[in-house]
């Protein structure tokens, strides 16, 4: 009825025909033959004031015409709505045809990539009054990918910055998002390998595709080229324009950060820093253009890379059609993906040497050998690419940093909001894979989350019953901590679950944590012992009072979120004090909980409260900072600001300081339900110890680096009750002692520690090829050891340090340390 409606009152009329609005006066006409006229070098002086007044009558029809459109659009979703099928507002293809049908109606004098970006615009308006489009999309704000949502959606959209790929595709997955947008190709590096990654554990399909002319620009708050002291950029913007740099600021340090839109931030907070970005980035960071289109190869469009990626997906024609003129070739291409397009199939394709394993078995070391896809209902996604850490002799550190937030405190503040009544705040979240693991799982399990900024999430608690289970396989990735937690969540829920990991984790006992929950009465499986867990759920859980035979926070944790659950009280009593980040977290979630001694007793609650919760500096990140600044800081010091400091962390300063180390600690406050405080670390002697075995569980993340610590300490250290340290990331005793052979350091391996003789001499290890076999401690403690080094020292397979760490390679230049990080 309404259509008809309409219909009658109005007719579309095509743009110049009298029938349109405020038709201007047929002798103004700007037909060709006025146009020559006008631009004749000689001839009647041309009327400006008449000109104006056909422009405004020519507004004036468009801006009808404009309304009326919308209109049109109102009725296609009020039809659409009452359709009360499943509504598709958005349909590519129907805009590619309206597309088409423009340029191909296109006369000029307006260009036809003009005619499609004003309908684009004119599109997306009128489709934001049926249903404001969500579109995620690789973030921060400023990107080039973010340019592409606006070249492909228009601007009447919500647009999401997401802090990583993966995240665009959960987004979109979880119906957070209408669509989302990713890279797939770069002229320079060719394919984003991470995106066609995601296609394999991922249903979404590619439904449209966007190419790009990237330009890359100089800019910062300088006012000229010869005040910049660095140059920040991803390093693909770097290596495109290499030659530009070589050129004109060939002294000039080049940083690679993690985002152009990263190194924009940079430039508007560090004096002296430039950075290679969007034009738009400048606009958004308030920074100047100092050079323009400074990219070497503008005109490259890796035609190899494409061929391999068109191997790779069959895009809805219709969009495909849609996405620019066939001449424009680009160095940046985008692809948007959504739920339930048809037309994607992903082939199998062979991979290269990546941290994933079939059945428990390594994959390191299955080198380029195909994965076979129907296993991959047991493997995670796997760790990113082979990576490598140069890390080059230096002296000296120094400055005041802070290090990101913890990951235990990260991980546990995601579970208990996601579990709470209300809305939880989090701020300083540790945006590393890890945590980002546990993000994804509680979205998956139907935890409404929203993460403004990487660091800011807000989580929509969905009750301590409320979860629902998830349809796939809940990918821990790296993550330990997460993996042991949710065995623990799990197994109390209505609904069964699987767990899956990569695969360093595959080789990580979780009968530690099965076992007391079977005694809980869970059905939880494992395998040998070891991951993939597979969850029945659906159980009664009664409580238990267990007692742990290894100090573990993991197992104690999990038996307490297991224990919100049960029928009674539950106590778990631990041989030693390990980390209490979980009793904290649910006392200020209302939970009632005591301790006594190494004794914890949950009682069931009928709910949690939720939380507004900043989270402190990780005491394990700053742990390579605090041994940076033992071996190289100044009178001044490394500072360490907004430092987490809870006791049961913080064994690694007590063993230092017993070893001679000057760290001070200042403003000791409290943030949410944890200590805090700033660390200024000195150069200092050192001096061998005995290491008391009280300390191993307040310090067991901290052994890789209090091992090089040790190395450059005068006389002998000796670490015992340590055996954890065998099945943490990696067999941290066999990874340390291997890389510490390699620099000649001389030390004993013992089963449950090690015996290390240090040389106090500025020169105190070689250099040489290290493994930190996948392990982020391992590869960030030899970094440190850079700084008593006499040659670089090359540290492999450092991907995961993104786990815990990300940004870890420029807060470590920031302060003097010369590592730089490459991709095999
Ligand atoms: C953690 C506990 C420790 C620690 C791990 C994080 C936690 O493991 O090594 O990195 O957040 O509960 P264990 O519980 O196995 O000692």
């Amino acid at each position: 009825m309404a259509r008809r409606k309409v219909k009658a009152k109005k007719r579309p009329a095509a743009l110049g025909s009298p029938a349109a609005a405020g038709s201007a006066p047929a002798a103004a006409r700007p037909d060709a033959a006025n146009v020559a006229a006008a631009s004749a070098p000689v001839g009647p002086a041309v009327d400006l004031a008449h000109i104006r007044e056909n422009i405004d009558a020519v507004d004036a029809r468009i801006h009808a015409l404009l309304n009326e459109r919308a209109q049109f659009a109102q009725l296609v979703g009020i039809s659409k709505t009452k359709s009360g099928k499943a509504v598709d507002f958005y349909r590519p293809e129907r805009e590619a045809e309206v597309l088409r049908k423009a340029l191909k109606r296109n006369k000029g004098p307006l260009r036809d990539e003009e005619i499609a970006r004003l309908f684009r615009e004119i599109m997306s308006a009128c489709l934001a009054q049926q249903e404001p489009l969500k579109v995620a999309f690789l973030g921060p704000e400023g990107t080039f990918t973010q340019a592409a949502v606006l070249k492909h959606f228009g601007s009447s959209i919500r647009a999401l910055p997401m802090a990583a790929i993966d995240e665009v595709f959960h987004e979109v997955e979880g119906g957070i998002a209408d669509f989302g947008v990713v890279p797939i190709e770069n002229s320079s590096e060719g394919t984003v390998n991470h995106t066609l990654d995601m296609f394999f554990s991922s249903a979404l399909k590619i439904c449209g595709e966007v190419e790009l002319r990237i330009h890359h620009c100089l800019m910062g708050r300088m006012s000229g080229i010869s005040d910049i002291k660095r140059v920040c950029a991803h390093p693909q913007a770097l290596a495109q324009c290499r030659g530009w740099l070589d050129d004109q600021l060939p002294d000039v340090e080049r940083v690679a950060v993690a985002s152009n839109a990263e190194g924009a931030r940079r430039a508007r907070d560090e004096r002296g820093t430039a950075a290679i970005a969007s034009r738009a980035a400048a606009e958004i960071y308030g920074l100047t253009l100092l050079a323009n289109e400074i990219e070497d190869r503008a005109d490259h469009d890796a035609p190899g890379v494409r061929e391999r990626y068109r191997r790779c997906r069959s895009v809805v024609q219709a969009a495909a059609a849609a996405v620019g003129t066939p001449r424009q070739h680009d160095a940046h291409r985008v692809a948007a993906i959504a739920q339930a397009q048809v037309g994607l199939r992903i082939l199998h394709r062979h991979r290269g040497p990546r941290k994933r394993s079939i059945g428990g078995e390594s994959a390191r070391g299955l080198g380029g050998a195909g994965v076979a896809v129907q296993g991959s209902r047991f493997l995670s996604e796997g760790g990113a690419l082979m990576r490598d850490f140069e890390a080059r002799p230096t002296l000296h550190v120094s400055g005041t940093i802070s290090v990101p937030g913890d990951k235990s405190i990260s991980h546990r503040a995601l579970m208990l909001s996601g579990l709470a009544d209300g809305t939880s705040e989090v701020t300083g979240f540790l945006a590393g894979e890890d945590c980002l693991a546990t993000l994804h799982a509680m979205r998956a399990l139907g935890v409404r989350i929203e993460q403004s900024s990487a660091t800011h999430v807000i989580i929509h608690g969905s009750g301590l019953h409320g979860l629902k289970g998830a349809r796939r396989a809940l990918d821990m990735g790296n993550a330990g901590t997460a993996m042991r937690l949710f065995t623990g969540l799990l197994a109390a829920q209505r609904f069964p679950s699987t767990l899956i990991v990569d695969a360093s984790l595959m080789k990580r006992p979780m009968e530690r944590v099965a076992k007391p929950l079977r005694e809980m009465g869970a059905d939880v499986r494992t395998h040998d012992g070891k991951p993939p867990v597979e969850i029945s759920g659906a159980r009664r859980l009664r409580g238990i009072d267990y007692t742990m035979p290894v100090a573990s926070a993991q197992v104690k944790s999990a038996i307490l979120l297991a224990a919100l659950y049960a029928d009674g009280d539950t106590s778990v009593t631990s041989p030693a004090i390990c980390r209490d980040h979980s009793e904290r977290m649910l006392l200020s979630c209302g939970v009632q909980l005591t301790t006594v001694g190494l004794r914890t007793t949950l009682s069931p609650p009928q709910r949690l409260t939720s939380q507004h919760l900043n989270v402190p500096g990780d005491f394990s990140s700053a742990a390579f900072f605090i041994v940076a600044g033992l071996l190289g800081a100044g009178s001044d010091g490394l500072v360490i600001e907004n430092v987490g400091l809870n006791p049961t962390r913080t064994g690694l300063l007590d063993i230092l300081r017993s070893m001679g180390g000057d760290i001070e600690v200042a403003h000791a406050r409290e943030s949410g339900a944890e200590p805090v405080g700033d660390l200024r670390v000195r150069a200092s002697a050192l001096t061998g110890v005995v290491v008391p075995k009280s300390l191993v569980p307040l310090a067991i993340d901290e052994f890789p680096v209090l091992f090089i610590a040790a190395a450059c300490a005068r006389g002998e250290t000796v670490i015992r009750g340590a055996e954890e340290l065998r099945v943490k990331e990696s067999d941290r005793i066999a990874a340390m002692s291997a890389g510490l052979r390699t620099l000649g350091v001389a030390h004993d391996v013992l089963p449950d520690g090690m015996r290390i003789e240090g040389r106090p001499d500025a020169s105190a290890f070689g250099g040489g090829e290290v493994d930190s076999h996948g392990d982020h401690r391992v590869a960030m403690s030899f970094t440190v050891a850079s700084l008593r080094a006499a040659k670089p020292i090359h540290i492999h397979d450092v991907a995961n340090v993104a786990t815990s760490f990300p940004g870890f390679v420029g807060l470590a230049r920031s302060v003097g340390l010369d590592v730089t990080e490459s991709e095999n």
